[in-house]
């Protein structure tokens, strides 16, 4: 498959089930992952589980430190929500300039229940824009189940809400998701609704509970985005 971008791009705590499932799913269209760690031997575990799984990824997926996911054209930051800003702030000078994903949801689970948490700033992804002013954070892939982006021959069928400040950068987001089979970007305004779009996955999270199942949100009433480029076949 062809896309509208193929990009670098380098996930900050890839080590997780999120990253790893969105570095698998990332490299399945084309794009060159860094799966970044704390530890760069947990990263190159990553990888290598990755690529024993599939080892049609050899080639796109590679490891090393967080330093290194964060020498990439793009970044995901998939730690958990309360070291999201401070991970992004340890690698502030590479982040500068750059579009930065934040994925992250503050999230509590008491007992069976699933609560949103107001993280400093109103969100993770606001937190993580006020400790690295320079860059540009995009909040995206909150609602995609990690199980489902880590089975890379089939489609997700969801919608993606995306927002931030930048408008390119939102954009550039954008195109990443619609490269994914079954996905369809959302733009969503400025990086205000991270709140609601992080908090909204407590919901998600109680209906799995609920319904012994993993949903994803998919909107009525909504075309085409004619602003984001479609991959080709
Ligand atoms: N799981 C899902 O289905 C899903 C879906 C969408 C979004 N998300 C969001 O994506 C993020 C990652 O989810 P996950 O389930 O993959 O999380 P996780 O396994 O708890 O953490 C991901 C990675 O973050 C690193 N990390 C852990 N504690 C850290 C700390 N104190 N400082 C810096 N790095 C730390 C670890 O990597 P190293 O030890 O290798 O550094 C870990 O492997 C979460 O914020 C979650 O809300 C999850």
């Amino acid at each position: 498959m062809c896309h509208a971008v193929a990009m670098r791009i380098g996930i900050l705590g890839g080590t997780g089930p999120a990253g790893s499932g969105l570095a698998a799913r990332l490299a399945s269209v084309g794009h060159d992952v860094v799966i970044g760690s704390r530890s760069k031997y947990r990263a190159m575990e990553a990888v290598d589980e990755l690529v024993s799984s599939w080892p049609e990824l050899a080639g796109r997926l590679a490891h090393g430190d967080n330093a290194a996911a964060a020498d990439c054209e793009l970044i995901v930051i998939a730690t958990p929500w309360d070291s999201a800003a401070g991970t992004a702030q340890e690698n502030e000078d590479a982040l500068a300039d750059k579009v930065v994903v934040s994925m992250a949801n503050a999230l509590v689970r008491v007992n069976k229940e699933f609560q949103p948490l107001v993280p400093p700033r109103g969100s993770v992804a606001a937190h993580v824009q006020a400790a690295v002013p320079r860059c540009r954070v995009v909040a995206a892939f909150h609602h995609l189940p990690a199980t489902e982006l880590g089975h890379i021959h089939e489609p997700i069928d969801s919608d993606v809400l995306i927002c931030g400040d930048d408008p390119s950068a939102v954009l550039t987001v954008a195109e990443i998701v619609a490269g994914f089979p079954g996905c369809r970007p959302l733009d969503a305004g400025e990086l205000s609704n991270a709140t609601a779009i992080e908090a909204f996955t407590a919901v998600l999270l109680q209906l799995n509970v609920r319904y012994r199942t993993r949903v994803a949100p998919k909107l009525t009433g909504i075309a085409r985005d004619p602003r984001v480029v479609e991959p080709s076949q």
